[in-house]
């Protein structure tokens, strides 16, 4: 319908009234179909969503716990201010995650934050940030499961709804540029977590806000410190490990924290509550400084090492999944969607995302982490993944039970992926 128009919607000719443009919009079916992703992918997008919310059938390793924290903070690291000694109340911190489908992630860093962040405002938009198709809002399916007890109930969910993100989405078509939908993303998590703040008053000056993926996770002991300590600047950056599939290598980003660590992944960006807040006192203000994610590049002598970058986690589904709906890649190849016929297949598969035997260009960025000379100074395995290896195998290169699903997930009718998912959910 839209290509009988006059106007076809995004790109608008010169000769083409306001009104009609604004029409032929409203009919557009999407980015998606502009760049090919038609309904059978977006049926698949489903069934992978479908995959990635099973909760993981290895039962959580109740022997394991994190380490206490430590009860004195140092406060050296290069963010804090010189002469900074533990505050005598720390800040509260408030992390903000984009978050796509990214279940298995979330559960490892919502454990990572426990007793250490005050709340994590969860950003999901009803589109992908790549290409825009339509997209479940995960969240709500996981959140009753109960892997997520143990911080559900400081989660504020921010929906980033499909009025928004339709309008990001044809941006994204217009401009070519992929990121808009990203950062449309973060500039409503922001004014939505101000409206927020201005109802609870939960955080003020004296406070921390951070700006992550749901993947970059910062150790609790970073965190902590963080709380305790006095910040030089408005703005500092995380340094992150980056494996890359295995857990036996480091891989060299293209933004560090600093040039003295160079495999230290530049995220997620922290920023002092008291310049942001004081820019937004109207917060649907242009003025407001949205506290995007800045890899790195805020101010290369302010970092706080620690933690661990989940990128490329290789269970099939969610690496297969991140391809076709984030920025990062390039969508899935035919022999992608080949392999997800047999359960064999998809093993092999997983194993070439494993080795970067798919991801050429990476494995030459990636070294044992044995070379990296500073790798104990700021690789901090999550200890609830370091606890649980039985549940989340594809880290060590295993088969992830849940990929024995795959083939029967391809093969069963779309009514049987509906929101719940509750046939599926239980044995077919
Ligand atoms: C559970 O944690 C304990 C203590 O760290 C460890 O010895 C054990 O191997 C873990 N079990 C599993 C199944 O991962
Ligand atoms: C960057 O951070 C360092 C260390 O905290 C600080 O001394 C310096 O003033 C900061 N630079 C800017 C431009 O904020």
């Amino acid at each position: 319908m839209a290509l009988a128009l006059p106007c076809p919607c995004p790109l608008r000719a010169a000769k083409c009234g306001r009104l009609e443009f604004l029409l032929s919009c409203l009919l557009f079916v999407g980015p998606s179909a502009a760049a090919g992703l038609g309904a059978e992918d977006a049926l698949l997008v489903r069934r992978l969503e479908f995959l990635v919310a099973l909760e993981p059938p290895a039962p959580i390793n109740a022997s394991c716990a994190a380490q206490p924290l430590p009860a004195a903070r140092a406060c050296t690291a290069p963010l804090f201010a010189r002469d900074a000694r533990e505050l005598s109340r720390p800040s509260k911190i408030a992390l903000m995650l984009l978050f796509n489908a990214e279940a298995d992630s979330l559960e490892i860093a919502l454990h990572e934050y426990a007793g250490v962040v005050h709340t994590v405002f969860l950003v999901e938009g009803t589109r992908t940030t790549r290409l825009g198709s339509k997209k479940a809002l995960l969240w709500e399916q996981i959140q009753r499961q109960a892997r997520f007890d143990v911080l559900r109930d400081n989660v504020v969910h921010i929906v980033f709804d499909d009025a928004a993100s339709s309008a990001a989405s044809i941006d994204v078509a217009r401009s070519g540029n992929g990121w808009v939908v990203e950062n449309a993303q973060t500039a409503h998590g922001w004014r939505s977590f101000l409206r927020w703040n201005a109802a609870t008053r939960v955080f003020a000056d004296h406070d921390v806000f951070i700006s992550a993926d749901t993947d970059e996770i910062m150790s609790r002991e970073a965190l902590h410190e963080l709380a305790g300590c006095r910040l030089h600047g408005p703005v500092a950056s995380g340094g992150l490990w980056m494996p890359q599939g295995s857990m036996a290598r480091a891989f060299r980003p293209d933004w560090p924290a600093s040039h003295a660590h160079p495999y230290a992944f530049g995220m997620p960006t922290i920023y002092r509550m008291a310049e942001l807040l004081r820019g937004c006192a109207n917060f649907a203000s242009k003025a407001c400084a949205v506290p995007g994610r800045q890899f790195g590049r805020s101010n290369m002598s302010a970092f706080l090492l620690g933690g661990m970058h989940l990128t490329h986690y290789t269970y099939l589904p969610h690496v297969l999944l991140k391809k076709v709906t984030t920025n990062e890649y390039h969508g899935l190849s035919a022999q992608d969607v080949a392999a997800l016929s047999s359960v064999e297949q998809a093993r092999a598969l997983a194993l070439r995302e494993f080795t970067l035997d798919s991801h050429l260009d990476w494995k030459r960025r990636s070294v044992p982490v044995g070379l990296v000379r500073d790798f104990a100074t700021f690789a901090r395995t999550p200890w609830f993944l370091a606890c649980n290896k039985a549940r989340y195998p594809a880290w060590w290169g295993h088969a992830d039970p849940r990929e024995a699903r795959i083939p029967e997930v391809m093969r069963a009718p779309a009514r049987a992926l509906t929101p719940g998912f509750r046939r599926l959910q239980r044995k077919l």
